[in-house]
């Protein structure tokens, strides 16, 4: 069976194993994919010896995605513009590919699963590390009518906004310019959420109607979904929907089939009730 994995520093409670085997199984593919901890000293040694294996495709998560970004011989556009890779492909060629899902991901959770436009809307993206530069390209090609960056240190919102406004408006800003504006999509790409840390948010941030998502996910809500659900959010989620479908978009780099993602979902999201 052609083998696949997942490389990251923890990686014990990774998804990605079962989801891939999930998918694999519905779209007959003969494939393994395992999980192994790979802290970022030993990402270029770990993925030499994967592919001198005979390894098709990997995938890369904290700490290693800017690590694959370098490995990679080529690079996706929107692997470019994320200046990070999840997902690195062995070619024809036999060169590798680098390439990023996270966005494409999100973007289909958001718009086909939770069926969320976001065209002339008003979206606010909570933290400026990895995970906001990911994004942004993405959801400005959606064609908001205005995309805000929060940042505890508001130099680093500054940095990435500047870097994507020739895509579409997009400001940013620290905590404190927040009161007072109101929002239909707020997306926490902050690491603070996990440890149950939240960014200073005042009262009234969500519109009427809007959306709060997480871009992490746990087996019991997040503190931001928390704080959606208690702030009014009309659906406040978690990564969960995005983790699959950035998973289906690099299944369907390696294997040219696009599994269902609804009942992985789904089959996920019943097990942690
Ligand atoms: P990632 O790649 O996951 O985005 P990162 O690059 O370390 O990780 O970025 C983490 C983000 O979470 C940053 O926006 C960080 O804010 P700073 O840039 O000011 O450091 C944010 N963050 C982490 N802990 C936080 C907290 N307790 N409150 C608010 N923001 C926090």
């Amino acid at each position: 069976a052609d083998q696949y994995a997942v490389f990251g520093h923890p990686i014990s409670h990774s998804k990605s194993p079962r989801i891939h085997k999930l998918f694999a199984e519905q779209t007959g593919q003969n494939l393994m994919y395992s999980a192994q901890d790979v802290p970022a000293d030993s990402f270029k040694a770990a993925t030499d010896a994967f592919f001198a294996a005979g390894g098709k495709g990997l995938n890369c998560t904290v700490p290693l995605k800017e690590l694959a970004w370098n490995y990679a011989d080529r690079l996706s556009e929107a692997a470019e513009a994320a200046k990070a890779v999840n997902t690195l492909a062995l070619t024809a060629d036999g060169s590798i590919l680098g390439d990023n899902t996270d966005g494409i991901g999100l973007l289909n959770d958001l718009t086909v699963n939770l069926q969320i436009k976001l065209a002339g809307t008003a979206i606010l993206i909570l933290g400026a590390g990895g995970a906001c530069r990911g994004i942004v390209a993405p959801l400005l090609k959606q064609k908001p009518a205005s995309l805000v960056i929060a940042n505890r240190t508001p130099a680093r919102a500054h940095t990435i906004a500047d870097d994507f406004k020739f895509l579409g408006a997009v400001d940013a800003c620290g905590y404190d310019a927040l009161p007072g504006r109101c929002f239909d999509l707020i997306i926490n790409a902050t690491a603070a959420s996990l440890s149950g840390d939240l960014p200073p948010l005042p009262a009234g941030l969500i519109a009427r109607n809007g959306t709060c998502y997480d871009l992490a996910y746990a087996n019991q809500p997040t503190a931001f979904v928390r704080w959606g659900i208690a702030n009014g959010a009309a659906k406040s989620v978690d990564g969960l929907g995005m983790l699959v479908e950035q998973a289906a978009e690099a299944f369907y780099i390696w294997r040219g089939r696009r599994p269902a993602t609804a009942p992985v979902i789904g089959l996920l999201d019943a097990e942690r009730r």
